[in-house]
């Protein structure tokens, strides 16, 4: 696990297993990251919270394991690290086993982890950059775990959009009005939805470059007593806002990148 320290008490902790950042203290060591009490550190399994990298598929959408195989693979810190910069950037290449996969493509994923230097700001900068001759496509999603009180959260970036209701068999509705969580499950895939959205519970500004969708998810009370990995209570504890580009593939030419960014900013209006 990698550590990021920049002013007063704040602090981002990276683990390699996923490239998983599983918390961000802001400088006033308020953290805004949920991770879960039971998450496991086996190597396995996804650690549950923080922020793992679904990639190169999101959900169930493709022949890989549920979210791909980045978030179950560890990750490695790449050699050009500048050391005067809270940062850090790990690489995923494919592998002997990702190439036995139904995903068989030859890559080199990156992930930079920043944290501002006043500690109030935390950038995710994920470069996919096709390393074979041929082209491939991708889905992919940073499903972040955002600490808040859940039943508290209403969201009003979302009005007006189209989305696909995973919680009622993929439907595709229309959003009216703001987003009430915590009332029940919410899993929603939100499409080319604006680049700013605001979490006022968190006290948190979202910020998002060239990840036209995003996924809104809360368990509520039944799919949480179904994860062996999180407390029965915990979904009060967090809402996922899940930057991605997910109902449009990333069609990427062999030899040349893709990037996409979030930045998580405290909100001080
Ligand atoms: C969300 C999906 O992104 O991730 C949900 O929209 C899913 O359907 C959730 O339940 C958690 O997935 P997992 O694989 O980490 O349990």
């Amino acid at each position: 696990m990698v550590t990021l320290r920049a002013a007063g008490e704040s602090k981002a902790e990276i683990y390699a297993f996923g490239a998983h950042v599983v918390s961000w203290y802001d400088a006033a060591g308020r953290n805004h990251i949920y991770n879960s009490p039971k998450a496991l550190y086996n190597g396995k399994k996804a650690i549950r919270g923080g922020i793992p990298v679904c990639f190169p598929q999101f959900g169930p959408r493709g022949p890989l394991k549920q979210h791909g195989f980045a978030r179950t693979s560890t990750w490695v810190i790449d050699d050009n690290q500048d050391a005067f910069v809270p940062a850090v950037t790990l690489v995923l290449r494919d592998s002997a086993e990702t190439r036995a996969s139904a995903w068989p493509n030859q890559f080199e994923t990156k992930l930079t982890v920043t944290l501002a230097a006043d500690g109030d700001s935390l950038s995710l900068d994920l470069v996919v950059k096709n390393a074979q001759d041929s082209p491939f496509s991708f889905t992919c999603a940073l499903h972040s775990y955002f600490a808040c009180t859940s039943e508290s959260v209403v969201l009003s970036d979302f009005a007006q959009l189209k989305y696909e209701d995973n919680a009622d068999e993929g439907k595709p509705k229309a959003q009216e009005g703001d987003i009430v969580m915590g009332k029940k499950e919410i899993d929603r895939v939100y499409i080319s939805t604006t680049d700013s959205i605001s979490l006022n519970e968190a006290g948190l500004a979202i910020s998002k470059v060239n990840f036209p969708d995003a996924v809104v998810w809360n368990p509520y009370v039944e799919k949480t007593a179904a994860l062996a990995d999180m407390p029965d209570d915990d979904w009060k504890k967090f809402v996922c806002i899940e930057p991605g580009a997910i109902v449009e593939p990333v069609q990427l030419e062999g030899g040349t990148t893709w990037r996409g960014s979030l930045v998580l900013s405290v909100d001080k209006k």
